[in-house]
């Protein structure tokens, strides 16, 4: 944890211009700085820096903030590396621990630094034998040129080679005064008994260093040169203290800014797919590298972008690991899109094969929504057989089951029951099952065959209800903002009995969120309205001070986007300050509340109706209690309606 003083240190001392100065060339206009978006191309200026304020908005983007949201944005830092990268450049000192290190650990750390230092050193290694060498020139150039790769993107991914002799690097590093042990504990070098001056790993391979986030060289994949030798074709560093392959994408470093720039992430296989779309201009692009997919590498990606676009290769073994890493990238909240290569071909030999246009064209149109892919695929073998297309469509209701957002599930859905002309009740009653499972219930598996009966009846129905989630998305997000920004603002109320009270807008608006049993949409608001209730039952107010200072990266990025982004609409565009919220505020989180109130009372009845047809033949007790409680609702919802029409009439109404 970094100490929040230090924190406001840093915030007291960065200069925004400085900063973005390093980035973006910026000219005065007025009280403000000006220059060209650095996160969109552009040919006339639209990004602006307030140097009094401290703050930045890109208007062909809509992004905007503070300088450590500018720093995330642009080098994908985490809130706490901002923070450090600040620190560093304004000689801050950041305590990490509050306590001395024990021996142990300062024996830990020394080793850590020993550890990348030996890979930057191999690394360099490497490129010299590559570059410099006659083996180098003769074998490791001969065969990058063989795979059409040019000089510069070799320089770009630091490709190396590793020569024929069997400790060619470890006795080179050993002469640099490096120790046996610490070789040994990089992978790179071991040493048995009858070979005491030690064996390279890595022999006679062209080399591929595995980079950090930020750049940092972790370990190496490595490339036999002939394919008709009978070992492992790649040869990659073991698992150290510095590289755990779980958690590293191999091309994040290079693809960073085009990922986020882009907003869209490309997953392929290989070191070789990443490398050559680079080479054809196509550079938001990673790849997980001989493992499946892990929850960790989703979560880097997720930094960056939550679209995914999966690009494998169309044999058996890349639609199993496309079907597994669907699975993974759903339960972690990401949008997705799958393409795999016809005829043998993989995204490598595909970039090589064609011009960046038509890969980026191919890609953009051939790209299916997970649901259409999987259809495609399940049901391509299954023809008219219904036992196989039950199947198949299980299998894709199993996919749906991983999301976690009820109303994207709800959604994902609607969707299936279209593209099968089946009904959502049906579909609906296998989620149920697919989520037990999912959630590891064991009993699943019996109401799994209990409910066999109904899969099998699936009956094609006209969907006749239909119901938009997206006004509650965007007036939960309003909530939040409305608790974030003015939260310890002081509103007056009246109670039942016309008694005058006053009550915190974020006193209010958490007790309405609580008081309904509404379950946040995004995990993001969810986390929030956590700390402001346990905030609040210590009798502490918790608004965007707390939380720009709160050391959790989703949070902080969220707020480093809203940060006084209405505020800045106005000042940058008529150069006026924003009207003053202030007496607004009262009615605007009334208004917000009732509006709110309305959207999820109508997704509540939706979701009753949808259980009533379960009822209908088997538990007549639940149905008849069901009607009655969307009867209840109903009315609720009529009187809410009556009130939210007229909150939509009155002109001083600010959002749309
Ligand atoms: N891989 C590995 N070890 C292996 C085979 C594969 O680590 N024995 C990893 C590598 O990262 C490789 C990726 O899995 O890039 C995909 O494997 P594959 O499709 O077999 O290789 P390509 O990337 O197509 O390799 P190339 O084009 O160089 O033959
Ligand atoms: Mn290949």
């Amino acid at each position: 944890m970094i100490p929040k003083e230090t924190i406001d240190k840093i915030f007291s001392v960065a200069r925004i211009e400085e900063i973005i100065g390093e980035y973006v060339q910026l000219k005065r206009a007025g009280s403000n700085l000006k220059g060209l978006s650095p996160f969109q191309d552009e040919k006339s200026p639209s990004f602006i820096v307030s140097p009094s304020k401290q703050i930045w908005k890109d208007f062909s983007s809509g992004k905007g903030g503070t300088v450590i949201s500018f720093l995330m944005e642009l080098e994908g830092f985490t809130y706490p590396e901002a923070l450090r990268h600040l620190a560093k450049k304004y000689g801050i000192e950041v305590e990490e621990t509050h306590r001395e290190l024990t021996d142990e650990e300062k024996k830990q750390q020394t080793e850590r630094e020993l550890l990348y230092k030996i890979h930057e050193v191999a690394n360099n290694y490497f490129q010299d034998q590559l570059w410099d060498s006659e083996e180098g020139r003769l074998v490791g150039q001969a065969y990058f040129r063989e795979r059409e790769l040019k000089e510069d993107i070799i320089r770009k991914f630091q490709l190396g080679y590793s020569p024929e002799k069997k400790n060619a690097f470890t006795g080179y590093a050993l002469e640099k005064g490096y120790a046996k042990e610490i070789l040994e504990k990089s992978g790179l070098s071991i040493f048995p008994e009858n070979a005491p001056q030690g064996i390279d790993r890595f022999r006679e391979r062209v080399i591929f260093p595995i980079h950090s986030f930020s750049g940092r060289v972790l370990g190496f994949g490595a490339r036999i040169l002939k394919s008709n030798v009978k070992t492992a074709k790649y040869l990659n560093s073991p698992e150290t203290e510095i590289y755990h392959k779980s958690s590293v994408l191999y091309g994040l470093n290079q693809g960073k800014q085009a990922i986020s720039r882009k907003n869209i992430c490309l997953l392929v296989e290989g070191y070789m797919d990443v490398i050559s779309l680079h080479q054809s201009g196509i550079e938001n692009v990673v790849a997980s590298s001989g493992t499946s997919l892990t929850t960790e590498q989703i979560r880097l990606i997720k930094r960056l972008t939550e679209n995914v676009t999966i690009l494998f290769d169309g044999d058996k073994a890349g639609i199993k690991a496309s079907f597994r890493s669907i699975d993974m990238l759903l339960s972690e909240g990401m949008n997705i899109r799958v393409l795999l290569f016809p005829d043998g071909d993989d995204p490598d030999s595909f970039a090589r094969k064609h011009p960046q246009e038509y890969v980026e064209n191919f890609i953009a149109e051939q790209a299916r929504d997970f649901i259409d892919f999987k259809a495609d695929i399940l049901l391509r073998d299954a023809a008219d057989d219904p036992i196989r297309k039950a199947e198949a469509i299980r299998d894709i209701v199993k996919s749906v089951a991983f999301v976690d957002n009820v109303l994207k599930r709800e959604i994902y859905l609607k969707e299936v029951a279209a593209k099968f002309g089946l009904s959502e009740q049906s579909l609906f009653n296998e989620l149920n099952v697919q989520q037990q499972i999912v959630q590891g219930n064991q009993s699943a598996e019996k109401t799994r065959q209990e409910q066999q009966h109904v899969n099998t009846k699936l009956e094609v129905v006209q969907d006749k209800t239909s119901f938009s989630a997206e006004p509650l998305w965007e007036l939960e997000e309003k909530l939040v903002e409305l608790m974030l920004k003015y939260g310890d603002y002081i509103i007056s109320r009246k109670d039942a009995d016309n008694q005058p009270y006053e009550i915190t807008v974020v006193e209010e608006i958490a007790a309405y969120l609580q008081e309904d049993g509404y379950e946040m949409l995004s995990p993001v608001n969810r986390k929030i309205l956590d700390e402001i209730i346990l905030g609040l039952n210590q009798s502490e107010l918790r608004t965007e001070h707390f939380f720009v200072t709160f050391l959790d990266e989703e949070i902080a990025s969220k707020l480093a986007d809203n940060i006084q982004k209405n505020e800045l609409q106005n000042w940058a565009s008529r150069n006026i300050y924003p009207l003053k919220l202030g007496d607004r505020i009262s009615q605007e989180v009334e208004d917000d509340i009732c509006i709110h109130k309305s959207h999820y009372i109508e997704f509540l009845i939706f979701r009753l109706r949808k259980e009533l047809d379960e009822y209908r033949d088997t538990d007549e007790e639940k149905y008849f209690s069901t009607i009655l409680q969307i009867q209840k609702l109903e009315k609720i919802f009529r009187d809410i309606n009556a009130k939210v029409n007229r909150i939509l009439t009155k002109s001083h109404y600010y959002y749309r």
